[in-house]
């Protein structure tokens, strides 16, 4: 088995770089530093990083682990931060290399994963009742964004939107795949990993809030085994969401008639986002 690890940065590689080196089925372990910003350059990094990717020889698995919880107001990618990085920088890299997993089950006859790292936090979300407009033009003023609940909604959106694209790659339900589209989407709660650097920022009483949490929460190891395991799953879980390591019901809010409108609307919302850049989403998604 052949990994590659891209990230930003050197520092986060050094224990799962050790790690490789001592597991037998990994021949070849190579670090790759991108920097995908997500300041005023964030839709070009996104998209020279997808280019970067598209000219791999071959694209195995996309795991969408990037996500942060952002303790201050401000903007990226044209709306909230947390909101920004967590859906749109998500769902452009997810489109952009959509060809090139569509690519490598046609040429190695695989299956190909896309896996999002959602969060059981999102059936807390509190959706607004009511915006004008684009969802993420609106979100852009700091009195429509409470950044308590932002965290939860962002996950919510993504997995609302991850529903979208699982159905418009191959609808659902079902238990084979289209011939052209051989590709598992899913998603999953890595469950609460409290010592990861989520929180960062973080401070006052939330944050011994959370020391003592964390006490009881899993190691980051734990929720990266959930993460590979969803990565590796069988075409039952195209479109379904991963808790402990197994397929379960989302919420009312997600799969009632509810959760559907707001997808189709977000997903508009996304699509519109995305097409402004001059990315055709169509012709991505349905291949
Ligand atoms: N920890 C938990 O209890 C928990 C529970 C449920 C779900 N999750 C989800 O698990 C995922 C990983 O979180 P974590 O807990 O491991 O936190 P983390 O240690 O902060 O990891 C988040 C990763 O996202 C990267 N990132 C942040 N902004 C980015 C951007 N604009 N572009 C590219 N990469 C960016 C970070 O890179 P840098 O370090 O370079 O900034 C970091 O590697 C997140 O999606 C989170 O929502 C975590």
């Amino acid at each position: 088995m052949f990994v590659e690890y891209w990230g930003r940065t050197h520092e986060h590689f050094t224990r799962a770089g050790w790690r490789c080196y001592f597991d037998p089925t990994i021949s070849c372990f190579c670090v790759k530093i991108f920097n995908i910003s997500s300041g005023g350059f964030g839709y070009i990094s996104v998209k020279a990083f997808a280019n970067r990717v598209n000219h791999l020889p071959q694209l195995d698995v996309l795991i969408n682990n990037a996500g942060i919880s952002a303790e201050k107001f401000s903007l990226v990618y044209g709306t909230e931060r947390t909101l920004g990085v967590n859906v749109i920088g998500t769902f452009l890299l997810s489109l952009l290399v959509l060809p090139k997993l569509r690519e490598t089950a046609k040429k190695f006859n695989t299956t190909p994963h896309m896996t999002f790292v959602g969060s059981a936090m999102h059936s807390t979300a509190n959706y607004p009742k009511k915006f004008d407009g684009d969802f993420f033009t609106w979100s852009c003023e700091k009195e429509n964004v409470n950044l308590n609940n932002q965290y939860a909604l962002s996950k919510y959106i993504q997995l609302l939107l991850v529903n979208k694209l699982a159905s418009h790659i191959d609808p659902l339900p079902s238990t084979t795949s289209k011939e052209s589209n051989k590709i598992i989407i899913n998603s999953l709660d890595p469950c609460f990993c409290g010592t990861t650097g989520l929180f960062r920022d973080v401070s006052g009483g939330k944050r011994i809030f959370l020391k003592i949490f964390n006490l009881f929460s899993r190691t980051p190891e734990k929720g990266s085994r959930l993460i590979v395991g969803a990565a590796a799953a069988g075409r039952e879980t195209h479109g379904g969401w991963l808790r402990a390591g197994e397929v379960r019901e989302t919420v009312e809010m997600v799969r009632g008639v509810e959760g559907v409108e707001r997808g189709e609307r977000v997903w508009r919302d996304l699509v519109g986002r995305v097409e402004g850049l001059g990315v055709g989403v169509g012709g991505l998604v349905e291949g």
